[in-house]
């Protein structure tokens, strides 16, 4: 059995961040999907697996005030908040969790928007999906918003040395069921540090029951 936590600790101990595999310099097609929510300034959005991303100090240049960021890694965390500057970081929550099994989110409640870049491909067992959706389904309100991007069926099989599981569009709304309503979907060509192209597929879901 995979120490996750420890896994993805040395990942982020090991690397510079605009080295990984998923970096983006600039994370548009959230952005894009973001916008597309037409959120409050004040809405609760929930980075799942926020690991090191430049979303956060993006979304910070929106003025949105109200953003956790999520991770099983406190490595991770540690890092990106060194990416913000102390003002910019009282606008963020940090939370390190396991999503699939969470413990320290009793507190959060009715979340605006949960946005997911690249966590749900790496759950290959049931029993981690089941309790990522369950998280899901407990926190994200009605009306709320969902964001996935995944590796697609075209995608990568690996990453970061772990099995993924491949989706497209109509695999998530089946997952996510009939509580959520698909609004949006796009392929997106991912351009690694490397130069690599990696497929993934976005998709923007309301929650309505
Ligand atoms: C490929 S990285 C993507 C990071 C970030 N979303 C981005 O776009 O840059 C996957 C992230 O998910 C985190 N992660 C993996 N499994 C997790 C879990 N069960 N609960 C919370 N975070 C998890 C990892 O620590 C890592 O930061």
């Amino acid at each position: 059995m995979i120490d996750y936590k420890n896994h993805w600790d040395k990942v982020y101990s090991k690397s510079e961040i605009n080295k990984l595999g998923w970096y983006e310099e600039n994370p548009q097609p959230s952005l894009d999907l973001i916008r597309n929510c037409n959120l409050n300034k004040d809405a609760i959005i929930l980075d799942v697996g926020s690991g090191a991303t430049t979303l956060i100090k993006n979304l910070i240049g929106y003025s949105f005030s109200n953003i956790i960021a999520l991770d099983i890694s406190e490595v991770a965390l540690e890092r990106a908040k060194k990416m913000l500057s102390p003002e910019e970081a009282e606008n963020v929550k940090w939370i390190v969790d396991d999503i699939t099994n969470p413990k320290n989110i009793d507190h959060l409640k009715s979340i605006d928007l949960w946005h997911d870049r690249t966590v749900l491909h790496f759950l290959i067992e049931a029993k981690e999906q089941k309790g990522y959706l369950e998280t899901l389904k407990k926190l994200v309100r009605n009306e709320g918003f969902v964001i996935i991007a995944v590796f697609s069926l075209e995608g990568a099989k690996k990453c970061s040395g772990l099995h993924v599981k491949n989706y497209d569009q109509n695999m998530i709304e089946e997952f996510l069921g009939k509580d959520f309503k698909m609004l949006k979907h796009f392929p997106y060509l991912y351009q690694m540090p490397s130069g690599d192209l990696r497929p993934y597929i976005y998709t923007l879901f309301q929650r309505i029951n």
